[in-house]
């Protein structure tokens, strides 16, 4: 079986294999990052464009580290000065890039489905890196790779996803994910921050957080996504820290070994408290940084393995 295919466009259609597939690989990318020397050539001679819409630095910066320890030529597209800020639109851009013949292009796009959109308009392989409130698939893989280093297993567990889940496309992939290899899900947080027909998920939903955490193994905390609001979801920030802001005192509801998450930027004193996101017995927000890079390059190797393989079978076809 093909890992992958074509794209990586979402969490929604893998299937569970795929995922162990990456994170396996991504295990042997963890060891080549911690070398001094951290190159390898799997995309030697591979041009991989990245177009992030918004502002990124953790996903962004990985992807560009990804691309560059694996050889490929990277480029980062300066979207602010591209002919976007003209008035082109999405797809003639990703047309105009198309035509110089990139493998792979890293897309981080607003709009839900503007990804999967911009997949059909070209020829390279395209990695969503995050679209709007729908999905944001290598961030679950990279959270998945860093549960299972921290909890020895990816299935039975009991995970805490708290915060601002209607606006988050992290949310939406770590549910899909984690749901698909049989952990218990349950998200925490004000009404107001569950997306309708939430009933669907599969999930457990608690509007107290210390209920949700209660004996969790993994508490995964989630930004307030304001610039995604219209209108005010919270009465004030103050308050919210006060009921949803995780701090040590509350984190004693979960499990005693349970771990702390959160996919950055993060906001201090609003949804954790600084000295628990900083306390490295608790928190493992640094080492899923470090899973990010690792779990790129192997979504990026797998891309690149795909790519070549349909090189060579067109090449048998035409014989
Ligand atoms: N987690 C995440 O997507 O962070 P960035 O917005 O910095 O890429």
């Amino acid at each position: 079986m093909a890992i992958l295919a074509k794209h990586l466009l979402g969490i929604e259609t893998m299937a569970p294999e795929e995922i162990f597939s990456i994170l396996d690989l991504a295990e042997s990318y963890v060891t080549l990052n911690r070398d001094q020397v951290k190159h390898s050539n799997v995309l030697a001679g591979m041009t991989q464009i990245n177009m992030f819409f918004e502002n990124s630095t953790r996903t962004q910066a990985s992807f560009e580290l990804a691309g560059k320890r694996l050889g490929a030529d990277v480029m980062n597209m300066a979207v602010a000065k591209s002919s976007i800020a003209k008035g082109e639109t999405l797809i003639d851009t990703a047309l105009t890039l198309n035509a110089m013949r990139p493998d792979l292009i890293v897309v981080r796009h607003p709009s839900s489905g503007a990804v999967n959109l911009l997949a059909e308009k070209v020829n390279c392989s395209v990695v969503n890196a995050g679209d709007g409130r729908h999905e944001h698939p290598t961030q679950a893989l990279l959270d998945a790779l860093t549960i299972r280093r921290a909890k020895g297993r990816l299935t039975r567990l009991t995970i805490a996803i708290c915060g601002d889940i209607s606006h988050s496309r992290v949310a939406r992939s770590n549910i899909l994910l984690l749901g698909k290899l049989g952990n218990r899900i349950r998200l925490v947080g004000p009404r107001t921050l569950m997306p309708f027909g939430i009933d669907e998920f599969g999930v457990e939903v608690f509007d107290d957080l210390r209920k949700g955490i209660n004996a969790a193994d993994v508490v995964m905390m989630l930004r307030l996504q304001t610039e995604r609001m219209e209108g005010a979801f919270v009465p004030s920030v103050r308050e919210y820290y006060h009921l949803y802001g995780l701090d040590a005192e509350k984190l004693k509801f979960a499990k005693a070994d349970a771990i702390v998450m959160h996919p950055g930027p993060m906001n201090r004193g609003v949804e954790i408290d600084g000295a628990l996101a900083d306390d490295i017995g608790r928190s493992v927000i640094q080492d899923q940084v470090e899973m990010g890079v690792a779990v790129r390059m192997a979504v990026l190797d797998l891309l690149a393995r795909n790519l070549r393989r349909a090189v060579l079978e067109a090449g048998r076809s035409r014989k």
